[in-house]
């Protein structure tokens, strides 16, 4: 029979470690649309739309359809009934779910009305990208540095065998597809759209 603790901690590494990778793939897109804008600002590129349009797509969706609702309903909710010592910051983190998605629907806005000719509308738009590049890394940055800890410290093992199979399920509930799949497509697609200046080593993830 498998030692309990050695399947806990297989259980807590794996979904850790998924978590992790999710924040990380977020933050690479939230990253080089920081870059792409900042450049396309500088008149130092020349503004491709489509790149930009597959950006925002990803920083609004992925995290609606991927990874907001499993950090609610699994380790935020596991969380809350081990202990309540972090119901405040969960609290205020499940607040800031709901505000990423009103935020990444007026970026969407700020993209349109720029496209539209509008005076200063690179200048907004640009601006609006900043502002919510602080927000993201500030949000996972507290789930990484507090939460994750506090998970650690009050989970059981049967928590994370649930909280390691929700992120590991990737499935969308309504089309069936690997939703995962279609974002790491995406951002391929995102690569490969990326001028050759901005673009990692050999083009690949
Ligand atoms: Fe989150
Ligand atoms: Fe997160």
């Amino acid at each position: 029979m498998a030692d309990p603790d050695t399947s806990k901690a297989t259980a807590r590494d794996s979904a850790l470690a998924v978590i992790k990778e999710e924040h990380r793939m977020l933050g690479s897109v939230m990253h080089t649309l920081q870059q792409v804008v900042q450049e396309m600002f500088t008149h130092r590129i020349e503004a491709d739309h489509a790149l930009i349009a597959c950006m925002l797509y990803y920083i609004d969706v992925f995290p609606e359809l991927c990874h907001h609702p499993k950090e609610d309903e699994y380790l935020f909710r596991s969380l809350r009934e081990r202990t309540s010592s972090a119901d405040a910051l969960l609290d205020e983190l499940q607040a800031q779910h709901v505000r990423s998605a009103q935020m990444t629907g007026y970026l969407q806005q700020l993209f349109v009305h720029y496209l539209g000719g509008a005076p200063d509308g690179l200048r907004h738009f640009a601006d609006a990208v900043e502002s919510y590049a602080m927000f993201l890394w500030d949000h996972m940055e507290r789930e990484e540095q507090r939460v994750l800890p506090l998970a650690e410290k009050y989970l059981q093992q049967s928590d994370w065998q649930a909280i390691d199979a929700a992120f590991r399920a990737n499935k969308d509930p309504l089309g069936g597809a690997d939703v995962q799949q279609e974002f790491r497509r995406l951002k391929q697609r995102i690569t490969n759209l990326l001028p050759r200046k901005l673009k990692p080593h050999g083009g690949k993830e």
